[in-house]
Order: C-alpha cells, then sequence, then structure tokens
C-alpha cells in the first residue's frame, strides 16, 4: 500500500507493506538513514523520532499507521542554513556522545522533554532518557548537554 505523509517538513510517500515498520520505511523507503535500530526489542531508543510533535520509538509502530502524520527525524533537527539545531550542539558542545549510535535517539528525545519542560532539572533529564541507552558515555555528559541546551548554567559541572 502507498504511505503519505510530511517527514521534516516535506510531503514524502512510498510504498509498505503491512508489516513494515516506521523505522524500515524511514531508513530504507525514504532513505532517512540519520535514524538509528539498535535492537528492534523497543528498548534502546536509537530509533526514537517525533510523530505529531511526540516523541515515539519508530520500531514500535508500522508506517502505514502514520499516514497524512507529521514526522521529523533527527535529520530535520539542524537549522535551515544546515547547521546544527540547539539540541544537537550542546551535544557537540559538552561531549555528549562518543560512538554516536545512540546520538539520534538522544537528541529526539530531548529536543521532545525540553519542549514540554524548557528548564529541567538533572532528575528530570535522566528520568526521562531512561528509555534511551547508551553504551559509551556514563549518560553524565548527555545530561550536561540537555541541561545546556536549556540554557541552564553547567560551567560547574563535572566532566
Ligand atoms: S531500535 Fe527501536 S528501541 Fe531500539
Ligand atoms: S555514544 Fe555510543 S552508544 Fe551512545
Amino acid at each position: 500500500m502507498k504511505v503519505s505523509l510530511t517527514v521534516n517538513g516535506k510531503p514524502m510517500s512510498g510504498e509498505v507493506e503491512g508489516r513494515t515498520l516506521l523505522s524500515t520505511f524511514l531508513r530504507e523507503t525514504l532513505s532517512l538513514t540519520g535514524t538509528h535500530i539498535g535492537c528492534d526489542t523497543s528498548q534502546c531508543g536509537a530509533c526514537t523520532v517525533h510523530v505529531d510533535g511526540k516523541q515515539v520509538k519508530s520500531c514500535t509502530i508500522f508506517a502505514a499507521d502514520v499516514a497524512g502524520a507529521q514526522v521529523t527525524t533527527i535529520e530535520g533537527m539542524a537549522n535551515a542554513d544546515g547547521t546544527l539545531g540547539r539540541v544537537q550542539q550542546a551535544f557537540q558542545d559538552h561531549h555528549g556522545l562518543q560512538c554516536g549510535f545512540c546520538t539520534p535517539g538522544m537528541v529526539m528525545a530531548s529536543a521532545a522533554l525540553l519542549a514540554v519542560n524548557p528548564k529541567p532539572t538533572e532528575a528530570e533529564v535522566r528520568h526521562h532518557l531512561e528509555g534511551n541507552i547508551c553504551r559509551c558515555t556514563g549518560y553524565h555528559n548527555i545530561v550536561k548537554a540537555v541541561m545546556a541546551a536549556s540554557g541552564q548554567d553547567v560551567s560547574m559541572a563535572a566532566e
């Protein structure tokens, strides 16, 4: 069947089977490979995108179920001039990534938090990111990056 939706502000469409996951559709049909697949069992969060403004693990829904929706992926988080968006830049500035595999999902989850909670506490950031697994960083600098992206002073936080 054909699915039409808006991805990163652009109308897009593609053929899917009823069982095609949104994560697969984004990567294989739309070639938006910034959305990563780390587990396929809804645990790692690497596949996190926004659907109609809400954070969703894209391996947990079928592509057919997002027909007509507004989807945002990591490719849509950059500024219009191609420079890194606010959350992306904070991850870079505060070393919130190492291998980078979890980073698209971390950025999308963090942006979703900041959209509803513009000045989260450290505890709120940690709680919100519980569904996103990072094998490299120990999370400290990810949390610091999210706090910095919210405009809070993290200069005294340990590296
Ligand atoms: S690939 Fe979706 S949660 Fe891991
Ligand atoms: S930076 Fe490697 S998994 Fe998070």
